[in-house]
Formats: structure tokens, C-alpha cells, sequence
């Protein structure tokens, strides 16, 4: 995938914490399913399975109306969110992927979307396999105090 390729700019950089969570989450989805790090290729065929949608027999295409620009991005974040959390309580597993939106060329002319929708990403979904090892991982969750800058006068 090319990220010149994306209707939005993907992140220029991620750095501080975002690189730090960025790479435990790798590192955690990695070691779930015995890829080790440093391993250029295994990690890469990892990365190649969102291609594959994982494995799952659904995916949404989330787009927006080009007019609405970054808001209509934060929109879709919020709906993707609501899709996530619906799924789960139905016991559909689901995986948001920035990665489909990096081909977004390709997503344009495969599902006959034009160019007034943006491709923000995409949701692969289905029943999940509870065997897989790759299901087994989860990410941490920070603490409140690290995410909220209280304030009182
Ligand atoms: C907007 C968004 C885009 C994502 N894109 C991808 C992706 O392209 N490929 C992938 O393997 N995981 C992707 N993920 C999943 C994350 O890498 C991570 O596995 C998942 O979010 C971990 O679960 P958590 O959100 O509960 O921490 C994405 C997640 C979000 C929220």
C-alpha cells in the first residue's frame, strides 16, 4: 500500500507516546501469532493479511462527502466507534483498517465510489475465530490521570 495513495494525509510522523503504543500494539500482535521482532519478513506478510481482510468474510467502506473535510473524518470516527462497539454486542468481531485506505484508488474503482466521497478507512467484520492466537492479544488501556489534564480554579 501507498500512503500517497490516501483521500486524507496519513500521519507524518508518530512520536513520544504515539510511537511507543504504536509499537507495543505491534509488538503484542506480532508476538501473538510468533512473528519476532526484526523479522522484515514476517512482519510483512502480517501487514499483507489486510489485503486478505484478515480473514473475514465482510468489510465496510467508510467515506465521507469530500465538501466536509477534516470534519467529516471526525464524523466518520465517531460512527466507526458506534459500529465497533454495535458488532461486539451482537458477537461480531471487527477490525478498523487505515490500511484499505491507503489504496484508496483501487477501493474507488473496485466498489464504483466517486471522487465527492473520501475514503476514511475500512471495517473488516464477521464471527470471530476464538482459536486464532491473534484474537488472544489485547492492548493496554492507559489511566484516566494519563489521558485527562485536570484543571480547577
Ligand atoms: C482507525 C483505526 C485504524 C486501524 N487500522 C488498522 C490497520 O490498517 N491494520 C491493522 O492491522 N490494524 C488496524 N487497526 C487496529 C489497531 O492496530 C489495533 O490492533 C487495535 O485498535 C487494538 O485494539 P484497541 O483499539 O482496543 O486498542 C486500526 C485501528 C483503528 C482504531
Amino acid at each position: 500500500a501507498n500512503a500517497q495513495e490516501s483521500d486524507f494525509e496519513f500521519p507524518r510522523a508518530y512520536q513520544g507516546i504515539y510511537k511507543s503504543r504504536r509499537f507495543d500494539c505491534a509488538m503484542a500482535l506480532y508476538s501473538s501469532v510468533g512473528i519476532e521482532h526484526g523479522d522484515r519478513a514476517g512482519s510483512a506478510a502480517q501487514t499483507m493479511k489486510n489485503f486478505e481482510l484478515f480473514g473475514a468474510p465482510h468489510v465496510a467502506i467508510i467515506t465521507t462527502d469530500e465538501a466536509l473535510g477534516t470534519y467529516g473524518a471526525v464524523d466518520c470516527g465517531l460512527y466507526v466507534n458506534s459500529f465497533l462497539l454495535a458488532a461486539q454486542s451482537l458477537g461480531v468481531a471487527t477490525i478498523p483498517q487505515a490500511a484499505l485506505a491507503g489504496s484508496s484508488k483501487f477501493i474507488h474503482e473496485h466498489f464504483g465510489i466517486d471522487d465527492t466521497r473520501k475514503v476514511v478507512c475500512a471495517i473488516s467484520f464477521g464471527y470471530p475465530d476464538t482459536d486464532h492466537p491473534v484474537n488472544g492479544f489485547r492492548t493496554e488501556r492507559e489511566t484516566v490521570d494519563n489521558v485527562v489534564q485536570w484543571m480547577s480554579n
